[in-house]
């Protein structure tokens, strides 16, 4: 089938290159001249498991290409809107923008039957709106939520553990037989797939969301409750999680979650519950936020004990840049947030991280980023794990007490074993353990 992706970030470009790989004609289209030059290319714009290996089979195959004109969406069957949704700049809403502005620029090049399939992430709403925009051309509108994790985001499109199918009362049937022939592989495979309604589509994506950030602020809650009592955090999941109704996936206390999606999703989640008259609702979004923001302070002020409060001048290693391991990704990102602030109070910050290092720099050229990881541990005098990554969850505290200043860590995801550290000479500290 001939399909479009307009909108190649994170979303997009992981969808378009996934969409080749199962056979299907794609065109990817960007207003970022930058971005669709490295894809045309067969380079990756940002890191991603997997990736480049689709990317370049795609264009090799000929069934893949990408352009920054939107001319070129014509004679497609299935138009997939990929465009970012972030925070808007003057208030917790999501930013309509650029949803708004590629809807209307593929409105010319629509064809009758054609299929609008919205992907990013919207408040509840914005479909109706989107279909009565699309109607006049003789296209329909769906909406198709995204559920890749970064990280995974290759497997995720190709095998996704759910589809979702938010369909009009009108043209339902025709879509979603559409929609069934896009990921026809998917199908074949068992994948669940669930039509509904425009509203539940746009919230199902939301819900998953604010589920996710809360289970992840209810432990870093228990977290806070085991710093004051001298519990440990982390058996406490243990213990709860082996309850299946419970689980013991997404319970790991830490620094907290970030990227581009939980933290303006629950947001834009709240500020629309509000619209809707329906804050109440929603309302323990808010300090499911609220939670979260307050770990990033937790390990600014575990590394500022580590100095009696004095950290001006000291040498600091940050370890984790990405708001997530395997991802280049900065976007809100406790790691970069924690490394900010303590250069803000006048620490001698030294950052690393895997991938991340050209993101963080292009929005803090202040902060000095380390070239290597032997190189940001040589001289420091307190070490934070800020990002999970293999790397960091490998080290060894014997080899690692010998390239440091002084060996204090603070272990700001709780991935390394206290026992061990303080075995090899460490001031271990994590986060409520
Ligand atoms: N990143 C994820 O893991 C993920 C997962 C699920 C859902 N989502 C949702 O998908 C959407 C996209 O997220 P992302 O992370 O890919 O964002 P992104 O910022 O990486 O990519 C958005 C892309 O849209 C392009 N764009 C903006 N206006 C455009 C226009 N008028 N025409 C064509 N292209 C345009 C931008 O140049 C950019 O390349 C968001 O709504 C997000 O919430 C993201």
């Amino acid at each position: 089938m001939k399909l479009s992706v307009i909108g190649c970030g994170y979303l997009g470009a992981v969808h378009a290159a996934a969409m080749a790989s199962l056979g299907h004609e794609v065109v990817g289209v960007d207003v970022d001249a930058a971005k669709i030059d490295k894809l045309a290319a067969g380079e990756t714009p940002f890191f991603e498991p997997g990736l480049g290996e689709i990317l370049q089979a795609g264009l090799a195959s000929g069934r893949l290409s990408f352009t920054t004109d939107m001319s070129a969406a014509a004679g497609a069957k299935v138009h997939f809107i990929a465009v970012g949704t972030p925070q808007r700049k003057d208030g917790t809403g999501a930013d309509m923008t650029y949803v708004n502005s590629s809807v209307e620029a593929l409105l010319p090049h629509l064809g009758e039957g054609d299929l609008v399939a919205g992907k990013s992430t919207v408040p509840v709403g914005t479909a109706q709106r989107l279909s009565e925009l699309v109607a006049p051309t003789g296209a329909h509108l769906a909406w198709n939520p995204e559920f890749l994790r970064e990280g995974f985001a290759v497997k995720d499109t190709v095998e996704p553990d759910r589809l979702v199918y938010g369909v009009s009362d009108t043209t339902g049937e025709t879509d979603t037989a559409t929609l069934d022939e896009v990921y026809a592989t998917a199908i074949g495979a068992g994948t669940p797939r669930l039509v509904t309604g425009y509203a539940t589509a746009e919230l199902v994506k939301v819900a998953a969301n604010s589920f996710l950030a809360t289970k992840i602020s209810f432990i870093n809650a228990m977290a806070e409750i085991a710093e004051a009592t001298g519990a440990d955090v982390t058996q406490l999941a243990d213990a709860i999680g082996h309850d299946n109704r419970i689980g013991r996936r997404f319970l790991n206390a830490g620094v907290g979650f970030g990227g581009g999606c939980l933290p303006k999703d629950i947001r834009a989640f709240a500020a629309r519950a509000e619209e809707l008259g329906k804050g109440e609702s929603v309302a323990f979004l808010k300090q499911v936020d609220e939670i979260n923001l307050r770990r990033r302070q937790r390990v600014v002020d575990l590394v500022t004990h580590s100095f009696d409060d004095h950290v001006n001048g000291h040498r600091v290693a940050v370890l984790g840049l990405a708001f997530k391991p395997d991802s280049d990704d900065t976007r809100d990102s406790p790691a970069l947030d924690v490394a900010v602030r303590l250069k803000g109070l006048g620490a001698d910050v030294i950052a690393y991280d895997p991938e991340a290092i050209p993101n963080a720099r292009r929005a803090h050229p202040q902060l000095a980023y380390a070239d290597s990881l032997d190189d940001a541990l040589q001289g420091a005098e307190t070490v934070v794990i800020a990002t999970e990554w293999k790397a960091f969850r490998a080290l060894d505290p014997v080899e690692t007490a010998q390239k440091v200043a002084r060996p204090t860590i603070i272990d700001g995801r709780n991935i390394l074993s206290p026992a061990d550290w303080r075995d090899a000479g460490w001031t271990y500290h994590g986060m409520g353990r």
